[in-house]
């Protein structure tokens, strides 16, 4: 494996409103390798995304693309590169005013780079590969929550990434809606996709990937399998596990 095929953060630092969210971190993202950044709702999951996307700029250290630095570099530089990689945000980010399938091929469209005809081919076949292909001219207030998630997903998949990142995919989804996720998930790592996802949600963790990081107070305490972490010492580890009910109430 070379080091085109992994995005990267080295000793990375990022302060939002004097509160630092990460400090020295470092991350790696191998290709084929599919990750889970988890850490409690604030610690800063949502933030090492926007990084590792060069939509936040650290105070210190660098994010690499396969060779490529992008720290500091305009974004007009890493387009290209960054069309590897898509986001699955955790709103799912639609666009209220276009349908279901405009919002699948939006980007597409707007690239200008493929005949109407194409990317209506690439909307139907995203649109079949999630499972909401018939709710193709609806509006996202018509889908339910889940079937919002599985669109989003199908929008990030348009542009045929390598990586796809997923922010808290399954939170606020019932029971089936998890299990469509993380089969989805699932089915496109199969396809050789690399996911990364961060959440706090352990059981989507466990069932879609194999590396775990976890971060805690700005740093990343644990890095490793599934194994690994249930046999860690480390008591905040211990308690994210196996969260008590008195600390429930801290
Ligand atoms: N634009 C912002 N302005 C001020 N604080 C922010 C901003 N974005 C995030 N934060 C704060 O930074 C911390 C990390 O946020 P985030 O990355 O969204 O955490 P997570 O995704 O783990 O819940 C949180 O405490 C959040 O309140
Ligand atoms: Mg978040």
């Amino acid at each position: 494996m070379t080091s085109s095929d992994s995005i990267r953060m080295e000793k990375l630092s990022y302060t939002i409103g004097g509160r630092r969210i990460l400090e020295d971190f470092d991350f790696s993202l191998e290709r084929g390798v599919n990750r889970t950044i988890l850490g409690i709702s604030g610690a800063g999951k949502t933030t090492i995304l926007k990084l590792l996307l060069g939509l936040l700029q650290p105070d210190a250290g660098r994010v690499c693309i396969g060779d490529v630095c992008i720290t500091g570099v305009p974004e007009s530089d890493f387009m290209e590169l960054r069309k590897r990689i898509a986001i699955v945000f955790q709103g799912g980010a639609l666009f209220d005013s276009m349908t279901v399938g405009e919002n699948v091929g939006y980007r597409l469209f707007e690239e200008g780079r493929l005949s109407q005809v194409e990317i209506e081919q690439i909307i139907r076949e995203k649109l079949s590969f999630v499972g909401v292909e018939p709710a193709l001219d609806l509006y996202p207030a018509e889908l339910s929550g889940g079937m919002k998630k599985r669109v989003a997903i199908a929008r990030a998949l348009a542009a045929d990434p390598d990586y796809i990142f997923f922010d808290e995919p399954t939170t606020g989804l019932d029971p089936i809606g998890v299990y469509n996720i993380c089969n989805l998930m699932q089915r496109l790592q199969a396809e050789g996709k690399t996911t990364l996802m961060v959440t706090h949600d352990l059981e989507t963790a466990f069932r879609t990937s194999q590396r775990f990081t976890f971060l805690h107070q700005a740093r990343m305490i644990f890095e490793g399998t599934q194994e690994e972490m249930r046999e860690s010492r480390l008591p905040e580890v211990q308690q994210f596990l196996r969260p008590t009910v008195e600390s429930l109430f801290v």
